[in-house]
C-alpha cells in the first residue's frame, strides 16, 4: 500500500508523526506500507512557492490513500487568495475528486465530563455527517471582489448539479443502510434554490433505498437541534458549507475537536484522511497537540480504503483503551486524569496495540 504523507502545517507534523508511529507498528508486522511525505499548505508555499506544488500533487495521485495533518498560520494570512494554505487543501480535495467527506462524531464514555454539553446529552452520543466536499459555495462560479455602483462587492455562487447530489447521496444512504437507518438531509430549501434541488435529489435517490427513513431539516434549525438533543441523529447528509459548520459544532459534542477525525472519499474509495481540526499554530511546536484525530484518520483510512476492518477496530480499541486507562492530552483533560503530552498520547496508543 502506497501513502502519501502530507503533514502540512502548525501541529500538523507533531499529530502526524504519531498517527506514522501507529503505522510503523503494522509496518514492523509485516503489512507493506510504503510512506512519502510531501509539502502541502504553507509547507508547500515556502518549499515551492505553492500551496498544493506539482510534485505533492503527482505523489497524491499515484497513492493508495493521503494521509494530511493540517493546513494554514498567520504567517501566510495576507498572501494571495490562490496561494493561501486553504486553497492547497481545497485543490487536493477537488483534484483527487474526493467528494464524500465523512465526520463521524462519537463521544467516548469517559469524555463526556469534557463536552461543554450536560453528560446526558452527549452519552452514547455517535453521529456520522456526510458533508459534500468538491461543489458548493466553495467553488461556485463566478465568484470575486468587484466594483459594481462606485462600491466594492464580494460575491459566491452556491451551486449543485443534480449528479453531484445524486453520487453524495448515494454514499449517505449507504452508509446509513449500515448504522441505523436513518438519513436526515440538511439544507436550507425555504430561501435558496440551491437547497431546493438538493431535496428534490435526496427524495429521488431515496427510492432506491425504500429502507432508510430520509428526513429533511432546515440548517439553522439542525444547529439548533444538534445542541438540544443531538441522539435525534444518526447519519446526517449536507453541503459543503452546512458540513463544514455543523461538523464543527458536532465536534465539540464529543469533548474535544481534537478528536474527530475524517474521510474523503471518491467514487472507488480512494481517500484522503484528516483530522477535521485546523493547524492551531497558537500550540504549535509545543507537543501539545491531540493525536488522537489523526491516529482515528488511520483506522478509517483502513475500514474504507483498505477494507481491513480487524486493523481498523485493534487502532480504533487502542484509543478506547488509552480514553480508559486515562490518559489526557490538554484539550480533554478534566481533574483526576493523566495529562500527557502529544508523543506520550502517540506512544500509550502504540502500547495499547
Ligand atoms: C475543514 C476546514 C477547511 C474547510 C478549511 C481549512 C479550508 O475548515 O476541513 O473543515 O473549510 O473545508
Ligand atoms: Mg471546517
Amino acid at each position: 500500500m502506497k501513502l502519501a504523507v502530507l503533514p502540512g502545517d502548525g501541529i500538523g507534523p507533531e499529530i502526524v508523526a504519531q498517527a506514522v508511529k501507529v503505522l510503523n507498528v503494522l509496518k514492523s508486522e509485516g503489512v507493506a506500507i510504503e510512506m512519502e511525505t510531501a509539502p502541502i499548505g504553507g509547507a508547500g508555499y515556502d518549499a515551492a512557492g505553492d500551496p498544493l506544488p506539482e510534485a505533492t500533487l503527482k505523489l497524491a495521485r499515484e497513492a493508495d490513500a493521503v494521509l494530511l495533518g493540517a493546513v494554514g498560520g498567520p504567517q501566510y494570512d495576507a498572501l494571495d487568495r490562490p496561494l493561501r494554505p486553504e486553497r492547497g487543501l481545497l485543490r487536493i480535495r477537488k483534484e483527487l475528486n474526493l467528494f464524500a467527506n465523512l465526520r463521524p462524531a462519537l463521544l467516548y464514555p469517559e469524555l463526556a465530563g469534557a463536552s461543554s454539553l450536560k453528560p446526558e446529552v452527549v452519552s452514547g452520543l455517535d453521529i456520522m455527517i456526510v458533508r459534500e466536499l468538491t461543489g458548493d459555495v466553495y467553488f461556485g462560479q463566478p465568484r470575486g471582489i468587484e466594483i459594481r455602483n462606485g462600491e466594492r462587492v464580494g460575491f459566491n455562487t452556491m451551486l449543485y448539479s443534480e449528479s453531484e447530489v445524486r453520487r453524495v447521496a448515494h454514499v449517505a444512504f449507504g452508509i446509513a443502510m449500515k448504522r441505523s437507518k436513518k438519513l436526515c438531509s440538511v439544507e436550507k430549501a425555504n430561501v435558496l434554490e440551491c437547497s431546493e434541488l438538493w431535496k428534490t435529489v435526496m427524495i429521488e435517490v431515496s427510492k432506491d433505498y425504500p429502507e432508510v427513513e430520509l428526513s429533511h431539516m432546515y440548517v439553522d434549525n439542525a444547529a439548533m437541534q444538534m445542541i438540544k438533543w443531538p441522539k435525534q441523529f444518526d447519519t446526517m447528509v449536507t453541503g459543503n458549507i452546512f458540513g463544514d459548520i455543523l461538523s464543527d459544532a458536532a465536534s465539540m459534542l464529543s469533548g474535544s475537536i481534537g478528536m474527530l477525525p475524517s474521510a474523503s472519499l471518491d467514487e472507488h474509495n480512494k481517500g484522503m484522511y484528516e483530522p477535521i481540526h485546523g493547524s492551531a499554530p497558537d500550540i504549535a511546536g509545543k507537543n501539545l497537540a491531540n493525536p488522537l484525530a489523526t491516529i482515528l484518520s488511520v483506522a478509517m483510512m483502513y475500514r474504507y480504503t483498505f477494507a481491513d476492518i480487524a486493523t481498523a477496530d485493534r487502532i480504533e480499541n487502542a484509543v478506547k483503551k488509552v480514553i480508559a486507562q486515562g490518559y489526557r492530552t490538554g484539550d480533554i483533560w478534566t481533574e483526576g486524569t493523566h495529562k500527557v503530552s502529544c508523543s506520550e498520547m502517540g506512544d500509550a496508543v502504540v502500547k495499547a496495540m
